[in-house]
Formats: structure tokens, C-alpha cells, sequence
């Protein structure tokens, strides 16, 4: 409760106080434990630490100074193939249980996933968009705060990162500690329950 919690939006990071490789696969470990569709986990991760590839970052946010203040930037990556025969969990999937059984699970998800654009993009887009959320959260359980952007270039990120042409960009996510000597805008308020779900 306490992570779900606590998490913000920090816009200001501390760039004396590092991440190290051991947090980083920690928290990332543990987001891994996010669910996706047929846990095809449909998803990439560049981790952006040198100061030119943040330089490069800092252009194509439009100038958002965390991804320089931070010492790490996610790039969250949805693969719209997710779904398709390379994917080596089908493999895992067959060793568990059997060809038949996978070989339906793999159409159903061809049809699923990959009969139209729009539907591949929706695909990639949900399986890591809650990978990002289990990201976020997972790094407040290791006491690390977080900021999501999506105010980016995504095709410029795409290009100067080489993505290929099944992968998107979904969001970045900056890791880090928040200044102290910096204050932080109030939680705003959110929609309360009665104005949000409806109960049929
Ligand atoms: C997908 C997504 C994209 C966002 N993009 C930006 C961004 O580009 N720049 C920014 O300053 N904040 C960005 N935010 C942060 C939101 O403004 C913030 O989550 C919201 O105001 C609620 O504040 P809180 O996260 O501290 O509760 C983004 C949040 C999400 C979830």
C-alpha cells in the first residue's frame, strides 16, 4: 500500500546520488512481475546513464532537465510483433505444455493481437504501459522515486536509438532521488469513486 502511496512525480532529481546496476536489475526484477497478455511480455527496456545519451534524451523531451538531473532514464519500449512466433516464451509455453496447446494459443493470439494495426498497437501499448506502472511502483518499494513522460518525441527517440520498425516507444521513466532543496507541488486531487465507475 505504502509504494502505491508514497510514488510521485518527481520533478526534480538529486545528480549526486546514483543508481547502481544492482538497484536498477532489482527494481527491475521485481517490475517484471507485471502481468501481460499470454505473459508474451511484450516489452524492452533501454536504460539511458551516459551523460551523451542523456544529452541526446534532453533534446528529444523538449528540454525536460530530469532526464540530465537523473541518473537513470528508462526508455519503455511495447513490441507491436509481440505476439508473433519469435517470441520466445511460445517456446517456453510448448515445454510446458505441448505443441497443440501452444500452436492454439499462438493463433488465438495472432488473431488477438496482430489481425490489425490498431490492435497491435493496443497490444504493445497495455502489455507496457503496465509495465511502467509496475516500475514505477516497484521502485518505491526500494525507496527510489520516479517521473513518467510521455511529453516526447517518440519517433525521434525511436530513430536515434534504433529501435527497428516493430517497436514503439511508450513512455520514459526517470530514476532517482528527489532534491531536498527543491519542494514539491501538492499530490492534485483525483476523481472520486462515484464520479469514475459505474456499476452495472
Ligand atoms: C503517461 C504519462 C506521461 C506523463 N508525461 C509527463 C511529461 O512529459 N512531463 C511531465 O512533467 N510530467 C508528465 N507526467 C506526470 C503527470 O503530470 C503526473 O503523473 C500527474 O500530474 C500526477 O502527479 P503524481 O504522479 O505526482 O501523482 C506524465 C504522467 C504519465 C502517467
Amino acid at each position: 500500500m505504502n509504494s502505491i502511496f508514497e510514488r510521485r512525480s518527481v520533478n526534480f532529481f538529486d545528480p549526486s546520488k546514483d543508481i547502481d546496476d544492482e538497484l536498477l536489475k532489482n527494481i527491475i526484477d521485481l517490475a517484471s512481475t507485471a502481468p501481460s497478455a499470454f505473459n508474451l511480455q511484450p516489452w524492452d527496456i533501454i536504460a539511458v546513464k551516459t551523460p551523451e545519451a542523456k544529452e541526446k534524451l534532453l533534446e528529444l523531451t523538449g528540454g525536460q532537465s530530469k532526464v540530465q538531473e537523473a541518473p537513470v532514464t528508462l526508455i519503455v519500449i511495447g513490441n507491436r510483433a509481440g505476439y508473433d512466433v519469435n517470441n520466445p516464451v511460445w517456446k517456453q509455453l510448448e515445454a510446458a505444455m505441448g505443441k497443440e496447446k501452444t500452436a492454439g494459443a499462438r493463433t488465438m493470439a495472432e488473431n488477438l493481437y496482430g489481425s490489425t494495426e490498431e490492435r497491435k498497437i493496443k497490444f504493445a501499448e497495455s502489455n507496457a504501459g503496465l509495465l511502467s506502472m509496475s516500475i514505477m511502483y516497484a521502485a518505491r518499494h526500494y525507496g527510489v522515486d520516479s517521473h513518467p513522460m510521455s511529453g516526447i518525441d517518440f519517433e525521434g527517440i525511436k530513430k536515434e536509438f534504433d529501435l527497428g520498425e516493430e517497436k514503439d516507444v511508450v513512455m520514459l521513466i526517470s530514476l532517482g532521488y528527489f532534491d531536498g532543496t527543491k519542494e514539491l507541488y501538492p499530490r492534485a486531487p483525483r476523481r472520486a469513486y462515484e464520479d469514475l465507475v459505474v456499476t452495472v
